[in-house]
C-alpha cells in the first residue's frame, strides 16, 4: 500500500465494519430555477470497507445520478440536498477544487463502457503512471513498477508490453481490467462501479465481477456496484439496495433480498430473473 497520509482534509483511514462513505437523506433535482425535476428523493446508504453494496433498480430510477453525486460530477444545474460524508468530510457543497482532489484519489469510478474511462490516444502506461506520479509523487521508475504491479493484479496479459499499447489494442474485457487498474492506481478507499459488465460479452462478465469481489476483500475497498441486473448482484454483492423512482424501496443483505424480499417491486425484479424459481435456493 502506498502511504498517502499527506492527503489534506480527508480523514478516511478505513476501519473494518465502520462505513467510510455515508449518504444521508440525499436529494437531487435537475433543472432551471423554477423548473427543477426531482430525481433522487431522500436516499440513505453507506459503504463499508471490504463490502460490496449493490444498487439495483429499473432504468431511470436514479442510480447513476446518485453515484455521480458522490464524485461531485453532476451537471451544473443540479441541486443537491442532504449529506454525503467521506470519513468526516462532507462532500455536498464542497468546492470543485477540493472535490478534484478526492476524485480519483479517494473515490474512484469505473463505467459501463471502459472506453469512457480511457483516453484513446494515450498509451496505457501513460494513463496509469500520470495519475500516480502526480498524486503520489512517485518517480518515473517507481510509477512504472507500480503500473506493472497493477496490471498483473487485474490480470492483463504481458503487463510490460501492455504499457506501450493503446486501449483499442485490447479486448473489451481487458479494457475494463485496465480501467480498474487505473481506478486503483492511487489506492482509493471507495470504488464506484456503474454497470461495469453490462457492455461486455457474457463470457467475460463473471471474470470482471470476481475480480471486483477479490479486490474488495484484499484491499478492503468499499464498493458501490450499480446495475439494473439483480443476476449480476447475486454473484458478488454483500448488501443490496433497490431503487425505484428516486427512492430506495428496500435495502438488506443479499441473502435476505433473495430469500425474503419485502417490497412488491423487489419481488417483481426477482421474478424477471431467468430461472427465478431455483434462484432463491441457490443463494442460500
Ligand atoms: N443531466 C441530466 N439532466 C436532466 N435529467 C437527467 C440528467 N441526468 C439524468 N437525468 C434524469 O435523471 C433520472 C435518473 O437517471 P439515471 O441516469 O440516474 O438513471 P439510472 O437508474 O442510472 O438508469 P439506467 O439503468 O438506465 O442507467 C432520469 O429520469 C434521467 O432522465
Ligand atoms: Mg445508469
Amino acid at each position: 500500500m502506498i502511504d498517502d497520509s499527506t492527503t489534506a482534509g480527508t480523514d478516511t483511514a478505513s476501519t473494518p465494519g465502520v462505513p467510510v462513505l455515508t449518504v444521508d437523506a440525499l436529494t437531487i433535482g435537475i433543472g432551471s430555477r423554477n423548473n427543477v425535476k426531482s430525481i433522487v428523493k431522500g436516499i440513505s446508504l453507506s459503504l463499508t470497507p471490504g463490502r460490496i453494496q449493490g444498487l439495483a433498480g429499473e432504468s431511470g430510477s436514479g442510480k447513476t445520478v446518485t453515484s455521480l453525486a458522490m464524485l461531485g460530477l453532476l451537471p451544473s444545474n443540479a441541486v443537491v440536498g442532504g449529506s454525503i460524508r467521506l470519513g468526516d468530510t462532507e462532500l455536498v457543497g464542497m468546492s470543485h477544487r477540493q472535490l478534484n482532489d478526492i476524485r480519483g484519489r479517494r473515490i474512484a469510478m469505473i463505467f459501463q463502457d471502459p472506453s469512457s474511462s480511457l483516453h484513446p490516444q494515450l498509451m496505457v502506461g501513460t494513463q496509469l503512471t500520470d495519475h500516480v506520479k502526480r498524486h503520489l509523487k512517485l518517480s518515473t521508475k517507481q510509477a512504472r513498477a507500480h503500473a506493472i504491479e497493477l496490471l498483473e493484479r487485474v490480470r492483463v496479459p504481458n503487463p510490460d508490453e501492455a504499457l506501450s499499447r493503446y486501449p483499442h489494442q485490447f479486448s473489451g474485457g481487458q479494457r475494463q481490467r485496465i480501467a480498474i487498474a487505473i481506478a486503483l492506481a492511487c489506492d482509493p478507499v471507495v470504488l464506484l462501479a456503474d454497470e461495469p459488465t453490462t457492455a461486455l460479452d457474457v463470457t467475460v462478465q463473471a471474470g470482471i465481477l470476481h475480480l471486483l469481489r477479490d479486490l474488495a476483500d484484499e484491499r478492503q475497498l468499499a464498493v458501490l456496484l450499480v446495475t439494473h441486473d439483480l443476476g449480476v448482484m447475486s454473484a458478488i454483492a454483500d448488501d443490496i439496495a433497490v431503487m425505484r423512482h428516486g427512492e430506495v424501496v428496500e435495502s438488506a443483505p443479499r441473502q435476505a433480498i433473495f430469500s425474503t424480499p419485502q417490497h412488491a417491486y423487489t419481488r417483481e425484479l426477482l421474478s424477471s430473473l431467468p430461472g427465478a424459481e431455483g434462484f432463491q435456493e441457490a443463494t442460500q
